[in-house]
């Protein structure tokens, strides 16, 4: 089955600069949570910007270019990703972004991790538009808002109908 995890602001901005635009360590430690022990598939712009793989997961790149560390499975087209997820029905692969890739498996998503950032930013990338009637609400937790995490947030799950 195929997963998107991101967050998004009020407006549904997403990045900024290649980049996160806000600095929130609860929807990290969510980020983490949710994508650890599962394979996770990054553009490469995307992919550059953690600058390593992730531990305790399978990273899998989408590029047409090669240099990339030892320990990411580099994957050069959408077909090739997509004839890799229905050989393996049984496992969960997370899409982390960004724009691009989210855009061009919209519609074979299976299920979306959103967080929900209730403030605005400034940046340049902003999440493709989802058909949200096609997809029902399986959860929605409140974060927490404190020092470190200064905007109001909910994690929230939608399964395809
Ligand atoms: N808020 C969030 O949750 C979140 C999540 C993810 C990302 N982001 C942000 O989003 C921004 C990056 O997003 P983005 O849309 O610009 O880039 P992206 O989707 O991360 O990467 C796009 C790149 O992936 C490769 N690619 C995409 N489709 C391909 C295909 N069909 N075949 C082969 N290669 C393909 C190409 O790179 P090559 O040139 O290498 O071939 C393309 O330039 C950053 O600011 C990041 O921080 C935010």
């Amino acid at each position: 089955m195929l997963a998107f995890i991101w967050a998004e602001d009020a407006n549904g901005l997403i990045g900024a600069n290649g980049q996160l635009p806000w600095h929130l360590p609860d929807d990290m430690h969510y980020f983490k949570e949710t994508t650890m022990g599962n394979t996770i598939i990054s553009g490469s712009k995307t992919f550059r910007s953690y600058n390593r793989p992730l531990p305790g997961r399978e990273n899998i790149v989408v590029s047409h270019q090669t240099d990339f560390p030892t320990g990411v499975k580099v994957i050069p087209s959408i077909e090739q990703l997509c004839d890799l997820i229905a050989q393996n029905p049984d496992k969960q692969y997370i899409v982390t972004g960004g724009a691009n890739l989210f855009a061009q498996l919209r519609s074979k998503v299976d299920r979306l991790y959103r967080t929900k950032i209730e403030a605005e930013f400034s940046g340049d990338t902003y999440m493709p538009a989802i058909d949200y009637s096609l997809f029902e609400l399986s959860k929605s937790v409140v974060g927490v808002v404190d020092g470190k995490n200064k905007y109001p947030h909910t994690f929230e799950v939608f399964d395809r109908k």
